[in-house]
């Protein structure tokens, strides 16, 4: 859908997505605005935009249709010139604090970011220092890393700093840059939980609410870990080996077979995940009959393997395949997605 710009307006921002991926979410948000520009910050990763809307109808815009690869945007609200002297500090403070109205708030959190090849007089650290301090000294306000409810953010190239203030859901996501880092446990089964765990922060889901889930594709466990944490029974299905200390799990039913060798009763499950790293044809082939053995309402997550360089149409064409049964609730390439991105449908009631 295009959106009708308005002929005067014009607002930046630092869009990134996932490094090789920027030429995707550029495309999606050239089809929202049209005339929408882009400028290189991070090759093939970070822009900036030049988007000829006002700067709140924009993240409106975006948000309402929230782009598959783009992982995190947040608004330039003040640009600043920089001589790569310690003095640099002093003047991105100054233009910082003129916005203080749009952040007056207890809680800020500062994201600061640079571009490769970034030289200057002072490290990112020590800005984030003087901003901290001054938004203590001056507004009383505490600077946090979660739970935010301003973040500034500032952007530095080595001649320019793009500062933007603005609310965590303006910026699709609270992370610097939308790069999620979740603490590794220890016997951590495998990386791929981060995945379901993203999954499961980025779609708004909470499976501790899951009684009972089923895995397509599971080995070595990391997902199916992560439900049996939430605490919910668990029919984790591949003919590779699961990691043996899941293996006592109580709530653990473990079918080493082949997704397509296996059948459950109708509306048993209210999540299915699938993470087999097949060609999302074949997947889809073999999870259409498991569809079955989800409840109305259910979830299914879903990771596609982005094949040949179309991943619209592979979203297109394997949701397709799954409806009317499943509606598509949201497809995003997540942080820890590598060449894939991930599908959160839901069982029609
Ligand atoms: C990327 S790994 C899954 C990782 C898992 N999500 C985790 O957290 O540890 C993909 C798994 O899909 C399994 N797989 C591939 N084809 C399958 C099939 N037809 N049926 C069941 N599992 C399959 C593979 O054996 C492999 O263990």
């Amino acid at each position: 859908m295009n959106e009708r710009a308005d002929s005067t307006a014009e607002s930046r921002f630092v869009v990134t997505s996932n490094r090789g991926f920027a030429a995707y979410a550029q495309d999606e948000l050239r089809a929202l605005t049209q005339g929408t520009k882009f400028d290189e910050l991070i090759p093939a990763e970070t822009y900036l935009m030049r988007i000829p809307l006002g700067r709140d109808e924009a993240i409106r815009t975006i948000a309402g249709k929230e782009p598959i690869f783009l992982r995190h945007m947040h608004p330039i609200d003040a640009t600043v010139s920089l001589a790569r002297t310690i003095d640099d500090i002093r003047l991105i403070c100054a233009a910082a604090e003129k916005l203080h109205e749009t952040a007056n708030c207890d809680k800020i959190a500062i994201q600061i970011r640079k571009a490769e090849g970034f030289t200057s007089a002072f490290e990112p650290s020590e800005l984030r220092e003087a901003i901290a301090e001054l938004w203590l000294e001056k507004f009383r306000a505490e600077t946090v890393v979660k739970d935010a409810e301003r973040i500034i953010s500032v952007f530095l190239t080595s001649d320019c700093a793009y500062i933007g203030i603005s609310a965590p859901g303006d910026n699709l996501s609270d992370w610097p840059g939308g790069a999620v880092r979740f603490r590794k446990e220890e016997g951590q089964v495998s990386r791929a939980k981060f995945k379901l765990l993203e999954a499961e922060y980025a779609f708004g889901l909470d499976f501790s609410k899951v009684a009972k889930a089923l895995d397509i594709g599971s080995a070595p466990g990391g997902w199916t870990s992560l439900l049996l944490d939430r605490g919910a029974e668990v029919t984790a299905v591949d003919p590779a080996e699961l990691h043996p200390d899941l293996l006592r799990h109580p709530k653990l039913t473990y079918l080493k077979r082949n997704a397509g060798e296996v059948a459950f009763r109708s509306d048993t499950y209210d999540l299915l995940v699938c993470d087999m790293s097949w060609s999302p044809k074949q997947m889809v082939k073999l999870i259409l009959p498991l569809l079955d053995s989800l409840r109305p309402g259910g979830i299914a997550i879903i990771t596609l393997k982005l094949m040949h360089g179309k991943p619209f149409q592979t979203v297109k064409d394997s949701v397709r395949a799954m409806q009317p049964t499943m509606q598509l609730r949201k497809a995003k390439q997540l942080f820890h997605n590598r060449d894939e991105l991930t599908v959160y449908l839901q069982k029609i009631n």
